[in-house]
């Protein structure tokens, strides 16, 4: 069966950091949902464009797009084994939705770390991050800089700071995901899935204790 690993946490918190290194430590597919919108509006596709009415204001792309793309990401051979999901699910109706894709790929969601910080750190690093334009590789000004100053260190490509990541955006991101998607903190806890990990501290250190969540209850 299919192992997939849900993220969970507010923005800024380290979803997009912690998924490629968990990715690389596991096999497992990384599969972001805000990359993949990233993506489409870079491609100029009509989702992408939808996508952006609502990225640049810090709401919800509606669920009924999400959960489409969605699907057919998951439905890729990479993801035979399973995935790591970094941003999806993101409201009940979502969660809903992956549990019945998963009966389908034979698949189910075996644990899902959830990622914690303070709101003054995550607007601190949100207001520091810097983003690959090619590939979407996560910098931090002050946490984690790049080798050469605005230049991706694994592809060279320009670094740029998103859209999305203006203060009064910020704010309107972090409410959103109080109101909308904390409410699924309680229904994985309930399912027996969740493992709370302090995002508080360093990369390393906040990789080392998700390693040992996942592998206790995957590997
Ligand atoms: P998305 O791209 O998923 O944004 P997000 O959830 O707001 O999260 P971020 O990507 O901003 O933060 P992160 O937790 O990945 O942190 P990161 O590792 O970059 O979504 C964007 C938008 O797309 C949404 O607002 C919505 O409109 C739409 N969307 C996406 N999914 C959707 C869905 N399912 N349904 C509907 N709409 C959806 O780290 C942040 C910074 O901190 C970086 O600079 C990093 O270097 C640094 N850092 C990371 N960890 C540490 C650490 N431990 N110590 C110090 N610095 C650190
Ligand atoms: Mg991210």
């Amino acid at each position: 069966m299919a192992t997939f690993i849900v993220l969970l946490g507010p923005p800024g918190v380290g979803k997009g950091t912690q998924a490629k290194i968990l990715s690389e430590k596991t096999g497992l597919a990384h599969i972001s949902s805000g990359e993949l919108f990233r993506e489409n509006l870079k491609n100029q596709t009509e989702l992408g464009k939808l996508a952006q009415t609502y990225m640049t204001k810090g709401e919800l792309v509606p669920d009924d797009v999400t959960i489409a793309m969605i699907r057919e990401r998951l439905s890729r051979p990479d993801c035979k084994k399973g995935a790591i999901l970094d941003g999806f699910p993101r409201t009940p109706a979502q969660a809903g939705a992956l549990e019945a894709m998963l009966q389908e790929f034979d698949g189910r969601v075996d644990v899902v770390p959830f990622i914690k910080a303070a709101e003054g750190v995550l607007i601190e690093r949100l207001g520091t991050r810097w983003t690959c334009r090619a590939e979407g590789h996560i910098f931090n000004e002050k946490t984690n800089p790049p080798k050469h100053d605005k230049k991706c260190d694994f592809d060279g490509s320009d670094l740029y700071q998103r859209d999305d990541d203006k203060a009064e955006t910020v704010k309107r991101r972090i409410e959103v995901y109080y109101k909308q998607t904390s409410p699924l903190i309680d229904h994985y806890r309930d399912h027996g899935k969740l493992v709370e990990i302090d995002g508080a501290r360093s990369i390393d250190l906040v990789a080392q204790d998700l390693l040992v969540a996942v592998k206790k209850q995957y590997v």
